[in-house]
């Protein structure tokens, strides 16, 4: 399909119905489908927004392009959950179809205030010419699910931006509303996080400048900003573009990454931090626009987009794109962040069964010759030992999912040049992380279909990543060249 922005640009009521069932059978069908994860009905998913705890459910929305694999007319769709596991599809939340909103009803979040859940997000609006004007949107979702706009802007863009401004993510402190967002600065064109505060959630919105956490230069866009705190810590978390490579290492076209925080002054938009530098949120290759919470729980949850702005995949071929991360609960070890999957994602488990490291096998182990598309693994291998487990593997461990360990060196490397469809190789083949040297090392490792999420050392690090590969491919192998000790459970996963 040629997609002219015309064609991008439709309004949704001019799509056919048959169109968009095709499509949801042609994404239901898809050998690569999720099927324990959020993805989308038809076309193309990108950030998770509004992401909140309203009338005794968890609720999500997620970005969309429902007609195809492409970027093009945003809406939200919404999904509940009763314990941040199993989702059911609300179907679409908020189109594309007022004046302030007109070409896109772009990322924002939610907030559950007295009986309704507040949301806010930016309207995308392009005028004759072409040109895009941001507007700062307000809605209302009552417990029926039904939403009402607000119809006229919360506020518009300061005069000190450029129109790329978006993302808002609602706060409250102290009897007061805050907002921050993702912005680029009209005189320096650099990114930016702006900060602004309202008595009323619906009016009179006071811009406080910007959140002042850095002074190295954080590129030319900074999208999807979010902060949250954990035991009284702020933490920043954002999508600068562009960022430069000095400042911070990341492999991905465009990296999520965070700040731990000591302090964050709502008046004056400081935050103060001794990091150095910003550090990846994940290490994998494909998350981006990660949403974190306050939870009302009194935890921090995390989810993120699985796919990364400007970059197409596999699946482009079969009109559909993307996924949600499953949950992530956040919290802080001596002063590292961690995230770890939710305790009530085990009820997915069933046909458990323990491995252990067989005596006096050297070289090839295979630790499952028929595993499923959906699988837990558990694994934890001594110190002191090095080896490659396969995942997605065929019989000869040739073409697989490479997940290479060094315990005695402590470097953990995942490689995915021989896994299926070579895709986005330009931003490299494998990613690389420095785990401490003489340790055992702790793998808590999910697989649904075309997507790895790898845990390690109890969430120290997230690697998250797609794969497309022949479903027969379905051999867990351990290869070394001594023998190695390791234990560990494995389990098939349920649908959610
Ligand atoms: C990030 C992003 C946001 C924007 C949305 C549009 O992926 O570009 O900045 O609001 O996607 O879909």
């Amino acid at each position: 399909m040629n997609w002219s922005t015309e064609k991008r640009y439709l309004k949704y009521n001019q799509w056919d119905a048959e169109t968009l069932l095709k499509l949801q059978k042609q994404a239901d069908l898809s050998k690569y489908q999720l099927h324990y994860h959020i993805r989308p009905s038809s076309g193309l998913l990108n950030d998770p927004n509004g992401f909140s705890y309203f009338d005794n459910q968890w609720h999500v929305f997620y970005q969309q392009f429902p007609f195809g694999a492409v970027h093009g007319l945003k809406s939200w769709h919404h999904m509940k959950s009763s314990d941040l596991v199993h989702w059911s599809d609300q179907g679409i939340a908020i189109l594309p179809d007022s004046k302030y909103d007109s070409h896109g009803a772009y990322s924002g979040s939610a907030m559950a205030i007295d009986d309704n859940l507040f949301l806010m997000y930016t309207g995308n609006v392009r005028d004759k010419n072409w040109i895009r004007h941001s507007y700062q949107n307000g809605a209302w979702m009552d417990k029926d699910g039904k939403i009402t706009k607000i119809p006229q802007p919360l506020f518009n863009a300061p005069k000190h931006v450029t129109e790329h401004f978006r993302d808002p993510q609602i706060l409250r402190f102290r009897d007061k509303y805050y907002a921050i967002l993702g912005a680029q600065d009209k005189d320096t064109k650099k990114g930016k996080i702006s900060l602004f505060t309202a008595d009323d959630i619906t009016s009179q919105w006071k811009d406080l400048g910007y959140i002042d956490f850095t002074s190295d230069d954080m590129g030319y866009m900074i999208e999807c900003p979010n902060l949250v705190f954990i035991d009284d810590q702020p933490i920043l978390i954002f999508c600068p573009q562009g960022l430069s490579h000095n400042v911070s290492e990341y492999q991905n076209i465009y990296p999520n990454m965070y700040f731990i925080g000591e302090k964050f002054h709502f008046d004056s938009g400081k935050f103060t931090t001794t990091q150095k530098k910003p550090l990846n949120l994940d290490d994998g290759f494909d998350v981006y626009a990660s949403q974190a919470i306050n939870a009302p729980d009194g935890k921090v949850y995390l989810i993120s987009w699985v796919g990364l702005p400007d970059v197409s995949y596999p699946s482009d071929h079969e009109n559909w794109a993307n996924c949600l991360s499953q949950v992530k609960q956040l919290s802080l070890k001596n002063g590292h962040l961690i995230q770890r999957p939710v305790n009530t994602i085990t009820k997915l488990r069933k046909d458990g069964h323990s491995i252990h490291s067989e005596k006096n096998i050297n070289g090839h182990q295979i630790i499952h010759k028929h595993a499923s598309q959906q699988y837990e693994l558990k694994l934890t291998i001594s110190a002191n030992q090095n080896g490659t487990l396969h995942l997605v593997s065929d019989k000869t461990s040739t073409n697989s999912l490479q997940l290479k360990f060094d315990t005695q060196k402590g470097t953990f490397e995942v490689d995915r040049a021989n896994c299926g469809i070579s895709f986005n190789q330009k931003y490299g083949t494998s990613r690389c992380i420095e785990l401490p040297k003489n340790q055992s090392l702790d793998l808590d490792i999910f697989i649904d279909h075309s997507l790895a999420e790898i845990f390690i050392n109890n969430g120290e690090h997230v690697m998250t990543l797609r794969y497309f590969t022949d479903s027969k491919n379905n051999q867990i192998i351990l290869e070394a060249d001594q023998k190695l000790n390791y234990y560990g459970t494995y389990w098939n996963l349920a649908d959610m």
